[in-house]
């Protein structure tokens, strides 16, 4: 499973692209506006640390103004997923936007019916948003599972972009489903790395190796 991070501020970025373990990121309009910087200077600052996958939002809510935007997001570099919401004018855009050869990643997904369309129109990635579920009661990952099945049903290829990811366990049920990405805050990657006896641990070899004779 491919790990992205779901955030548009760039040491968080930059920490874990260095540690070895990031395969991509998404941004969305509202992770963009707590940066208070430039939409466009965001985008060319992550891409140039050579992330293969960003994924940058479109705001526009109608198919020209969808495309006109994807249009100019895709070429500010080769790594960019254009995204786009789901509704009848994000399908529309979805489907010219993949068929002129932009990589769409068809946001704002809550139901198995919607990332089936998602597919259908030629979208790269789909993003089921879980948490925004589990917010209102019901069981987001179910949703993981529904449209993995789908699209191993009918051999799809849009990948399966597992959003709205709140806490490790979100990532481990992501990964036993075999979804083919999962994005998260910065603070969830820290805590897949973490674990109390690795600390542990590691305290006591150190301190036991203080006992080895030395010279
Ligand atoms: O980027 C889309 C999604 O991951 C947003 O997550 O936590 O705002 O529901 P959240």
């Amino acid at each position: 499973m491919k790990l992205f991070l779901d955030t548009a501020h760039l040491t968080e970025i930059q920490t874990m692209w260095d540690i070895g373990i990031l395969d991509g990121v998404t941004t969305n309009p509202s992770l963009v506006a707590k940066e208070g910087r430039k939409f466009d200077d965001v985008l060319k600052e992550i891409t140039a640390l050579g992330i293969p996958s960003v994924s940058a939002e479109v705001v526009a809510t109608d198919t020209d103004g969808m495309l006109a935007e994807g249009r100019r997001l895709r070429e500010i570099h080769p790594s960019i997923y254009v995204k786009c919401p789901m509704t009848p004018a994000g399908l529309k855009a979805t489907k010219i936007l993949a068929s002129e050869g932009t990589r769409v990643n068809m946001t704002l997904v809550f139901s198995a019916n919607q990332a089936l369309l998602a597919a259908k129109v030629g979208a790269a990635y789909v993003s089921p948003f879980i948490g925004r579920l589990d917010d209102i009661s019901e069981v987001g990952m179910e949703l993981i599972e529904d449209v993995v099945q789908i699209y191993r049903n009918y051999s799809f290829a849009t990948e399966v972009l597992v959003a709205s990811v709140r806490h490790p366990i979100h990532v481990l049920e992501a990964a036993k489903i075999g979804a083919d990405i999962c994005t998260m805050p910065y603070a969830v990657m820290e805590k897949l790395v973490q674990h109390p006896l690795t600390d542990i641990g590691l305290a006591r070899f150190l301190a036991d190796w203080q006992k080895v004779p030395k010279g």
